[in-house]
């Protein structure tokens, strides 16, 4: 610390103590964190600290003009305008510049599922879907029998889980984004039992560019940077007592995976759809199996949860 900085609030010194006026651009740092009262939750203290700590040494070591920092002003403004409750700009900076991912990876339980990110597309209450059930439809594309089983890290299978499922049609648009699919379309919650297993069948996700409409468009057409994602199942799996997960499953065929736009790929959710001509081993209880085109495919994954711990 520089000999003339104040101590950060978490040392508890008074603000008081040092004269404000005599800042500089070395005493800065400390004079913003001990203008913060002592009392100030630690946890919220702890980020303040380390956040301005990073932020004024980015600032120190970058040297930006005052040109350059209007346009990041000016970005993250327009980014404010263009933010609805249906659109969320700095959600989408966050998951562009690998920040949402790494959130994830950081708070991720070794023996669980990898999380990847949720994305804006996410709607609560889609319509329940029973085991076996369908959401082909009348949807365009490669039919695909999705099945597996919830278990915990010991491989018990886990009570009472639910997951909640959406995709994208074949077109690469999600129903809230395209006006000519139905409410709901591609989008379930299944309830399932004491054997933790689903069944369900559905089409074959495809891959979709980001919105890059806006200013985090602007920013990855500056920088080169392509905004497509591979195709994915985004599925949210959890249960009572168990810390719930948010991921995505991927093909393994996806020209995409090694260029995904928001880094949410990860080795343990690339899945292989494998083709199938013969309908016989499709369990009875797969509402659409009589109406399953050949050739159609198969999936099967089983999620991990791990228990919640207590606080
Ligand atoms: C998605 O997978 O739905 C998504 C994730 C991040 C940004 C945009 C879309
Ligand atoms: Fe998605």
């Amino acid at each position: 610390m520089h000999p003339q900085n104040p101590a950060p609030c978490s040392s508890g010194t008074p603000k008081t103590d040092f004269a404000l006026r005599n800042i500089d651009s070395e005493t800065i740092t400390g004079a913003v964190l001990s203008a913060c009262e002592p009392g100030t939750d630690p946890r919220l203290r702890q980020i303040m600290e380390r956040g301005l700590f990073h932020l004024h040494g980015f600032i120190r070591e970058v040297k930006p003009t005052h040109a350059e920092w209007r346009k990041l002003i000016e970005l993250l403004t327009r980014a404010g305008e263009i933010t609805d409750h249906e659109r969320n700009e700095f959600v989408l900076f966050s998951d562009v510049l690998g920040v949402s991912s790494l959130v994830d990876m950081i708070n991720s339980h070794p023996d669980a599922t990898a999380a990847s990110v949720l994305g804006p597309f996410h709607i609560r209450d889609a319509p329940p879907l029973k085991f076996g059930g369908d959401l082909i439809r009348d949807n365009a594309g490669d039919q695909v029998v999705v099945s597996g089983q919830v278990r915990d890290p010991q491989g018990n299978p886990v009570k009472g889980a639910a997951l909640d499922i959406w995709q994208t049609a074949d077109n690469g648009l999600y129903s809230n984004q395209d006006p000519k699919q139905a409410a709901y379309n591609l989008r379930a919650r299944m309830q399932l039992g004491d054997d933790g297993r689903y069944l369900f069948s559905t089409v074959k996700p495809a891959p979709y560019t980001v919105p890059d409409d806006g200013p985090v468009g602007d920013l990855l057409k500056a920088t080169g940077r392509r905004p497509w994602r591979p195709s994915h199942l985004h599925i949210i799996v959890e249960a009572e007592g168990y810390r719930p997960i948010v991921t995505e499953l991927f093909p393994s065929d996806d020209p995409y995976l090694d260029k995904d736009a928001v880094f949410g790929v990860r080795n343990s959710l690339v899945i292989e759809y494998k083709p199938r001509t013969d309908k016989s081993a499709v369990p009875a209880a797969l509402e659409a199996k009589e109406k399953l085109k050949t050739p159609f495919y198969t999936v099967d994954y089983d999620f991990v949860l791990a228990r919640e711990t207590k606080k």
